[in-house]
């Protein structure tokens, strides 16, 4: 059973902890006030015990945000390796669709986004509508499962999403076709099942918040 975080905490204490002074601050203007100044709701975690029920819950992680600046340090990673403006992003487990919003800053030809959850995806709906971003981001509502990806969807990202057979099931579909792929996975508490689809490149820490990314490629 996966452990639940602490909800009762005040928002600034959990900032300045996991974030520092300078960090928290940067949190709270690029996130906490970018919801209250364009009407959005992408910052607030959900627990998957409100979001799933029955099925393979343990294997569905619950709702917490990508960070505008943790997306940043791993686009500028990625393009190291790829052309931003040549591909498209994906976002498997796109959740209220922050990342997606985040990655949207960068010259993607189009971003889409996969999301279990009827309740998130819903909210990345209004989020992305608010936005005025519905041209460069589709949404779809379904198990990252069963996801079949395009021939130019070469950088995905997985903000630790989902476990077991899930997991494995989806990297089969991102290796399947032989396309050239980059995956950045964050929070990367499943490491050697990643391995065993895909060749790791780097595992890299930003800040603010020690945020651990680990990249790989298809082999
Ligand atoms: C840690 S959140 C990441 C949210 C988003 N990617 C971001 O970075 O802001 C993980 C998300 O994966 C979603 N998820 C869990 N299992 C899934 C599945 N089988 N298919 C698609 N999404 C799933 C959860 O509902 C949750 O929104």
């Amino acid at each position: 059973m996966k452990k639940e975080p602490d909800n009762t905490r005040p928002l600034a204490y959990v900032l300045f902890k996991k974030y520092g002074v300078r960090g928290a601050l940067r949190v709270l203007v690029e996130d906490v006030l970018f919801d209250y100044y364009h009407r959005v709701d992408t910052f607030r975690p959900v627990s998957n015990k409100k979001l799933f029920h029955g099925g393979n819950i343990d294997e569905q992680n619950r709702y917490v945000p990508s960070t505008i600046a943790s997306i940043s340090s791993v686009m500028e990673v990625l393009q190291e390796w790829i052309a931003l403006e040549d591909c498209e992003f994906v976002d498997l487990g796109s959740g209220k669709g922050k990342a997606l919003i985040a990655a949207a800053n960068w010259p993607f030809q189009h971003l889409t986004g996969i999301e279990l959850s009827p309740q998130l995806h819903n909210t990345a709906k209004t989020n992305i509508e608010r936005l005025d971003l519905t041209k460069k981001i589709t949404l779809l509502q379904q198990d990252a499962a069963e996801y079949q990806f395009k021939p130019n969807e070469q950088v995905l990202f997985f903000f630790n999403p989902f476990t077991g057979q899930v997991l494995e099931r989806c990297l089969e579909n991102v290796t399947r076709d032989g396309i050239t792929r980059f995956v950045a996975y964050m929070n990367p508490t499943e490491d050697e099942v990643y391995c065993k689809h895909l060749k790791k490149i780097a595992h890299r820490h930003f800040q603010p918040g020690d945020v651990e990314v680990c990249f790989y490629k298809t082999p």
